[in-house]
């Protein structure tokens, strides 16, 4: 059952709201609960949510076009994966077009890591 964050949930259905695209940067310490936060605000929202795992770079681009191209029909026709990180995250851009969503990236040091630029 999830209990509480009023507060913080509040903040982040203001930030959806707004007529203008948003990124957020939540961070916190271990166990806090950034990742239950984010599940319950996505909830009633067309969404994605990725979750960075540790792995090399290749597989974690592949592994987050998957979740992109779900969403992205049209794409899908043509590509089973992006071909460099900044074509992944223009295509949010062009998701978001279409309709409002909500994209998560979570465990984001791990998706760094694999990656510096
Ligand atoms: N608002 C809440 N109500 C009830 N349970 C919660 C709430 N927030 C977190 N929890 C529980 O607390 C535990 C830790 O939460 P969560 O995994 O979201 O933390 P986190 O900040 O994402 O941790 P990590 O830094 O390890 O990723 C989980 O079992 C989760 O279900
Ligand atoms: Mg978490």
């Amino acid at each position: 059952m999830f209990i509480g964050r009023e507060e913080e949930l509040n903040f982040l259905e203001d930030r959806y709201n707004s007529a203008d695209g948003q990124l957020v940067v939540l961070y916190g310490r271990r166990r806090v609960g950034k990742t239950e936060l984010l599940r319950q605000f996505c909830q009633d929202k067309e969404h994605i949510f990725y979750t960075c795992t540790e792995i090399i770079d290749e597989k974690q681009l592949e592994a987050f076009s998957q979740r992109l191209l779900e969403k992205n029909q049209q794409a899908a026709k043509y590509i089973t994966r992006f071909s460099d990180w900044e074509q992944a995250l223009l295509s949010i851009s062009e998701l978001a077009k279409e309709k409002k969503i909500v994209v998560v990236i979570d465990e984001f040091p791990y998706m760094v890591k694999g990656n510096n630029a």
